[in-house]
C-alpha cells in the first residue's frame, strides 16, 4: 500500500529508535477513507478463509478491524482491556504486558462472542515485541475456533512479535514493514 507507506513517512514521528509515534493515523485520529482501503487490502489478502470473525484488541485495532469486517459482511470482536458494569463473568482472559505503558494488562473475550465452529481472522494496528499478540492467540486457541490468519498494518521487524507468531505456523501478513527507525528517517522494506 503505496499511499499508506506515504502517509507514514510524512505522519509519522520517530520518538526513538525502537518507538513510532503513529498518532495522526492509527493511535489517535484515523482518515476513514485510508482505515476503509486497510479493510478492503485485508479482505483481499484473506479472501477464500471462510472467515467467521473478525478480533482485535482495543483500542487501535478497532477501526482496522471494523473496515475489514465490514468488508468480509461478519461480526468483529474487540478484546476488552478493562471491566465494565456488564462485563461477562464467563469469558476468556490473559494478563499480557504492554510495551509503550510498561504496565501488565488483562485482556478479555466473553465465552459467548467465540466457538469452536469459528474460523477467525485476527487484525491489529502495530505489532512490537508481540506480547499484545501471543495474548489474544491464546485467547482463540482456548475458545477452540480456527485462526485463519494475523493481519497487523505496522510491523516493526527488528521486534521480535511478527516472527514469534509466525513461528507458531500462524500467518502473519502485514500492510508495511518498518526495517529499523533511524533519527528523523523510517526505513521501511519495499
Ligand atoms: P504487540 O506487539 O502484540 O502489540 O504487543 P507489544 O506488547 O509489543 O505492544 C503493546 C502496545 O504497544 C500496543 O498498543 C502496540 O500497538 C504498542 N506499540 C508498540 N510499538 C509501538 C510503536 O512503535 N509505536 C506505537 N505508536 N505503538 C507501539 P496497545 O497497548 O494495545 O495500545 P492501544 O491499542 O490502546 O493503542
Amino acid at each position: 500500500m503505496e499511499k499508506l507507506k506515504e502517509r507514514i513517512r510524512k505522519e509519522g514521528i520517530v520518538q526513538s529508535n525502537d518507538v513510532l509515534k503513529l498518532d495522526a493515523i492509527l493511535n489517535h485520529q484515523v482518515d476513514p477513507e485510508l482505515i476503509m482501503e486497510m479493510g478492503s487490502e485485508f479482505a483481499r489478502r484473506f479472501h477464500g478463509e471462510r472467515i467467521t470473525k473478525v478480533v482485535t484488541i482495543e483500542s487501535s485495532g478497532i477501526p482496522i478491524a471494523f473496515a475489514t469486517a465490514a468488508v468480509l459482511k461478519v461480526p468483529m470482536v474487540f478484546a476488552r482491556r478493562k471491566r465494565t458494569l456488564t462485563t461477562d463473568e464467563d469469558c476468556y482472559c490473559e494478563r499480557v504486558p504492554s510495551f509503550t505503558k510498561g504496565i501488565v494488562t488483562d485482556i478479555m473475550v466473553s465465552r459467548a462472542l467465540l466457538s469452536p465452529n469459528d474460523r477467525v481472522l485476527l487484525i491489529d494496528d502495530i505489532i512490537a515485541n508481540g506480547d499484545a499478540a501471543r495474548g489474544i492467540v491464546r485467547i482463540i486457541e482456548q475458545s477452540g475456533a480456527e485462526i485463519v490468519g494475523f493481519g497487523v498494518v505496522v510491523e516493526k521487524a527488528f521486534q521480535q512479535g511478527a516472527e514469534t507468531i509466525r513461528a507458531m505456523g500462524i500467518r502473519l501478513d502485514a500492510l508495511v514493514t518498518i526495517l529499523r527507525l533511524e533519527p528523523g528517517n523510517i526505513v521501511m522494506a519495499d
